[in-house]
């Protein structure tokens, strides 16, 4: 029979594994809470599964909803759906204590829909985006062209952000962090540099503009992350509830932002951004610098290019369309091929 080690509750129970943990606990006077009676609806049971899930059934059909509709970690289970099997020890934690905890439960099934992760450790790109000398800059400006200089600034920037597949979670006063990849880490890295070139470019035009019209410019520093981040929706309300990422990840492609300003550079990125990159960007000689909070010294990178996508060419769709009937047009085709060829090394080279 298996053993169930309770927390915060310090308490261990014998269990039977033809009951759940729920009906373990309730059974052991342990109070679990349990709104829905246990049919998998409210999640208030919910358990993070400390050690041991290997001891734990299989999500069933219902769990499995529900876990997807919120969004749940491996880790998170139901307990009136997870059954304890064989002679382990598993060690859950019960996440709905009090009334505090239910109402923050309540709010995210709210619509059913999370808007992000209920708190989950995932691989992504964070890019952080500051504006160099604002602060002079809004200090010689009425207030409302502050703010409308602001919204014009982050309107563009997040077009370019969102263009590369990232979101804009998190503003600070005249700075942005924005999260890549987050349902997909595939390529995130890649569309993070892509959106910080493209940033960079965007700038430059609303330079133009802001030169125009009140003869000053602003510069941009970006730094660049790869790295794990707990992600999760946070705030006081559902209506107020945002995406944020928390950890030291974030911390470190903050830090790199920040690290602009003494190297008087404006898009750096992490080693670990570049490892994700392999041979696809060109960057200036590498800088070593100290990052406040860390020990050590980090290489950063600054970003100059990054290579274009080719595409992809379906070469066997092309054969069954072109057919060379003649001697000629076969030599035609062939030379042609071999010119293009020719012409495809010559730019690789020159571009290397
Ligand atoms: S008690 Fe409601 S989902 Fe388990």
């Amino acid at each position: 029979m298996p053993d169930i080690y309770y927390l915060p509750d310090d308490k261990l129970v014998r269990a039977d594994d033809s009951e759940t943990i729920l009906e373990s606990s309730l059974c052991a006077g342990i109070p679990h809470t349990h709104v829905c009676g246990g049919s998998a609806r409210c999640s208030t049971c919910r358990v993070w599964v400390v050690e041991g899930l290997e001891y734990c059934a299989p999500r069933n059909d219902a769990e499995q909803m529900l876990a997807r509709q919120l969004e749940f970690d491996a880790k998170i289970r139901l307990a009136c759906q997870t059954q304890v099997l064989g002679e382990g020890r598993v060690t859950v934690r019960r996440l709905t204590l009090d009334a505090e905890d239910l109402a923050l439960v309540n709010q995210q099934m709210v619509g059913k829909t999370a808007i992000a992760p209920i708190g989950q450790e995932k691989s992504l790109a964070i890019l952080f985006a500051d504006l160099r000398g604002f602060t002079p800059f809004s200090e010689s400006l009425p207030a409302y062209d502050v703010i409308y200089v602001l919204n014009r600034y982050f309107r563009r920037m997040g077009r370019v952000i969102d263009r590369h597949g990232g979101t804009i979670t998190n503003y600070m006063g005249d700075g942005l962090m924005a999260l890549f990849g987050w349902h997909n880490p595939a390529g995130a890295a890649e569309q993070a540099v892509r959106a910080g070139l493209e940033m960079q470019a965007a700038m430059l035009d609303l330079n133009q503009y802001l030169a125009l019209l009140y003869r000053q410019q602003l510069r941009i520093g970006i730094g660049i992350h790869y790295g794990s981040a707990v992600v999760g929706s946070v705030g006081a309300s559902p209506q107020s509830q945002q995406v944020t990422a928390i950890g030291d990840a974030v911390n470190f492609a903050s830090r790199i932002e920040a690290a602009n300003k003494p190297l008087g550079t404006s898009l750096l990125i992490s080693e670990a951004t570049y490892t994700e990159l392999g041979g696809r960007i060109t960057v200036n000689p590498c800088h070593f610098v100290e990052i406040p909070g860390k020990s050590g010294r980090y290489r950063l990178y600054e970003v100059v290019d990054i290579a274009t996508p080719q595409p992809q060419t379906d070469f066997s769709e092309i054969s069954t369309i072109i057919q060379p009937r003649s001697r000629l047009q076969r030599l035609t085709f062939k030379l042609r091929s071999l010119l293009h060829h020719l012409w495809t090394h010559l730019t690789q080279i020159l571009r290397s």
